[in-house]
């Protein structure tokens, strides 16, 4: 492979553009403090690497794309897999939606339940090769999870901050990883700050989304492969849900680098999806002015962001993309959730179910057609955040263990569900 110092030229700031060296690595600009970018070689890639290589590449996981990551190895020891997760056509909520050309990107199928592995597990890479053994993150409980998750999977130290107010199974999750828990009396962006000044203090690895560079690239990889899977045929629309807008920044730069290696011919319109009780970035998109701090408010627990830590990357993905910003109620984050998992199979958490809820909205506005290709990311499990799900359902009492008592309950239950 390519030699890391000759693919990537260095990290660009997204607000003065200097391009920062990437040997001596810095989380954000020395000279502006903002966020950083990626920024490669493309010619040098494309005439050591095209698509045929790439086909015949066995490694299923993300790191089948380390030409485009911002690593030089990758972990020796790769007990899960990262990446690889399935495009999925959805017939029957395709049907009861009505559009032919639909897809879901089931990153719930990560190892630990959401897309945040993608950016752990670069991340983590990078820390080893900076010879850093523990690393920090604040996070609303998924990035956390995955962290705890990869870092035992790699044999790395993991301290997590996080609000005390995260779902239980999240925080479980962590526990079980076997990294340590810090809950933290405060919101996520109170975490934020504290990871923040920890990792400064004791010179830990930073993964918190936002002031990180490697972890929008790690999350990029979703972009990579939806690219791959649909035969380099950029979608018409994609729907990701934004708390911070580290995803949606990484799923436009995925898209960027593909364009730039003349893989693929446009750019998708990338849609940016917030709850209405938290949406500091599509706000400054409809308004077309800068990101301003919110008191985030929702049921969509990984999306909750008052002032959101990407937010250049988020307002680029949009605007570069021709894409939109729109918000979505709870409720309808809540039907959204249920719908895709009676239609599909795939039983998503709040935060991801609020994509596809962006996406009935945009299909009830005629901002998309019924001939429009559109892929929706599925970006965490609803087993994550069972106490929400359950708003929705109820489960019910127990019957006596004898057939007339079942016959009774069954012929209930099949009139509750024709209503
Ligand atoms: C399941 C899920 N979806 C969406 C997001 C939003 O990602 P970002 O904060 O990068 O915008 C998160 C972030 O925690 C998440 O966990
Ligand atoms: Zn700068």
């Amino acid at each position: 492979m390519l030699d890391l110092n000759q693919r990537l030229i260095g990290y660009r700031c997204l607000d003065c553009g200097h391009v920062h060296n990437p040997v001596s690595f810095h989380y954000t600009c020395p000279d502006c403090g903002a966020n950083l970018d990626a920024f490669y070689n493309y010619d040098l890639i494309t005439s050591h690497w095209d698509k045929q290589g790439l086909a015949d590449n066995q490694d299923r996981s993300l790191w089948r794309f380390s030409p485009l990551l911002p690593v030089m190895g990758q972990p020796e020891n790769k007990t899960i897999q990262v990446g690889g997760t399935p495009l999925v056509t959805a017939p029957c909520l395709s049907e009861e939606i009505g559009i032919a050309s639909l897809w879901i990107k089931d990153d719930t199928r990560n190892p630990s339940g959401s897309l945040k592995d993608r950016a752990s597990e670069v991340g983590l890479q990078h820390a080893a090769e900076l010879k850093m053994d523990t690393i920090v993150t604040a996070s609303t409980g998924n990035a956390a999870a995955s962290l705890a998750a990869l870092a035992a999977c790699h044999g790395q130290k993991a301290v997590i901050l996080a609000p005390a107010t995260a779902p239980p199974a999240k925080l479980t999750q962590i526990l079980q990883y076997g990294a340590i828990l810090c809950p933290v009396d405060g919101n996520y962006d109170a975490a934020f700050d504290l990871a923040t000044e920890v990792a400064e203090r004791f010179g830990w690895y930073s993964r918190s989304t936002g002031i990180n560079p490697v972890m929008s690239e790690g999350k990029k990889t979703v972009a990579l492969e939806i690219a791959e899977q649909l035969d380099w045929r950029a979608p018409d629309f994609v729907f990701v849900p934004v708390g911070d807008g580290c995803i949606i920044g990484g799923v436009y730069k995925g898209f960027y680098d593909l364009l730039k290696l003349g893989w693929i011919g446009h750019l998708p319109r990338i849609i940016a999806v917030q709850a209405d009780g938290s949406a500091a970035i599509v706000k400054a998109l409809v308004s077309n002015s800068i990101i301003k701090s919110v008191q985030a408010q929702t049921v969509a627990d990984s999306i909750a962001v008052d002032l959101p830590r990407d937010g250049l990357k988020a307002l680029r993905a949009v605007r570069e993309s021709n894409g939109f910003g729109i918000t979505v109620s709870d409720e309808a984050i809540l039907q959204s959730q249920k719908l895709m998992a009676e239609k599909t199979g795939i039983f998503t958490e709040p935060a991801a179910a609020a994509a596809f809820a962006g996406l009935l909205k945009a299909l009830d506005g005629d901002l998309v057609k019924s001939d429009n290709s559109v892929v929706v990311l599925a970006t965490g499990s609803g087993l994550k955040d069972i106490a929400a799900a359950q708003k929705m359902i109820t489960i019910p009492a127990a019957i006596e263990p004898d057939f007339a008592a079942f016959q009774k309950f069954y012929q209930a239950a099949v009139e509750v569900q024709a209503h």
